[in-house]
């Protein structure tokens, strides 16, 4: 196991852990910093490519930005998040995965759960693949958003989903709004950290998509907390710039770079 795997490990029960996501160098320079893992979510489909599911996102397309957010990493843990498409089994999950490493250099994949794939995190984690999993609203399987665990049997189904996915070697868990009182009891029985994302303060960590904690994404459901307005910041920003170009202030003699 990894030192960065095993420093993650420690900090259950002890320090909260940081974690957001990045698509890219300059952003994930700066999260490096302050964050325990990046993940470079399949999210993206979304955020950036507008496309209407996490499902349109290819490998090659994870890879690519992957390999420009490992630019900007140093010390935190970089997770890479495996598509629906490029996880469908074992044989293909290990091909997909092996590769994602090789060229990117990270030191995790997570891998969505669908209550059913415990045997693909089981085998990549027996080749030594370190896998983060994923319960609870999985975007890659389920078309409608819900908050889950709201009855019994939904808790007693994501608690034995969360030891299975234990028991198949994943080193930590990500919980997707799931409701508190069901994430605060599979954070107490675990060994390994739950990861929480609108499944509120009981988690042993927290991720967000970062475009919506900047407030570039147009996305806040109640579970996000917008940190500052970017749209509005980036929209000042250009008008200004719009504007001195039209009015002839940029460039002016501060910005040539021969004569006057
Ligand atoms: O794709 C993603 O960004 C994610 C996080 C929201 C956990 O899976």
């Amino acid at each position: 196991m990894s030192k960065k795997i095993k420093k993650i490990l420690f900090k259950k029960n002890k320090k909260k852990i940081v974690c957001l996501t990045a698509y890219s160098k300059n952003i994930a320079k700066i999260l490096d910093k302050y964050c325990d893992i990046i993940l470079v979510g399949d999210s993206m489909a979304n955020v950036l490519y507008g496309m209407k599911d996490t499902n349109q996102i290819t490998i090659q397309n994870i890879i690519q930005h992957s390999i420009s957010v490992k630019k900007g990493v140093k010390k935190s843990l970089l997770v890479i998040d495996m598509p629906r498409n490029a996880c469908r089994n074992l044989k293909q999950a290990k091909k997909n995965a092996k590769l994602v490493i090789k060229k990117t250099k990270c030191d995790a994949v997570k891998v969505e759960s669908n209550n059913k794939n415990f045997d693909i995190i089981r085998g990549l984690s027996k080749s030594n693949i370190p896998v983060m999993g994923h319960i609870g609203y999985t975007p890659q399987f389920k078309k409608k958003f819900k908050v889950e665990g709201k009855n019994k049997l939904e808790e007693q189904r994501l608690i034995k989903e969360a030891k299975l996915i234990q028991q198949a070697g994943a080193f930590s868990i990500v919980l997707e709004c799931v409701t508190p009182n069901v994430a605060k009891k599979i954070t107490k029985m675990l060994k390994i950290p739950t990861i929480g994302i609108g499944s509120s303060i009981f988690c042993d960590g927290q991720i967000l998509v970062t475009d919506d904690l900047l407030g570039l994404s147009g996305f806040y459901p109640k579970f996000v907390k917008r940190y500052i307005n970017l749209n509005s910041v980036i929209d000042k920003a250009v008008k200004k710039y719009s504007k001195e170009i039209k009015t002839k202030v940029f460039p002016n003699k501060k910005n040539f770079l021969y004569g006057k």
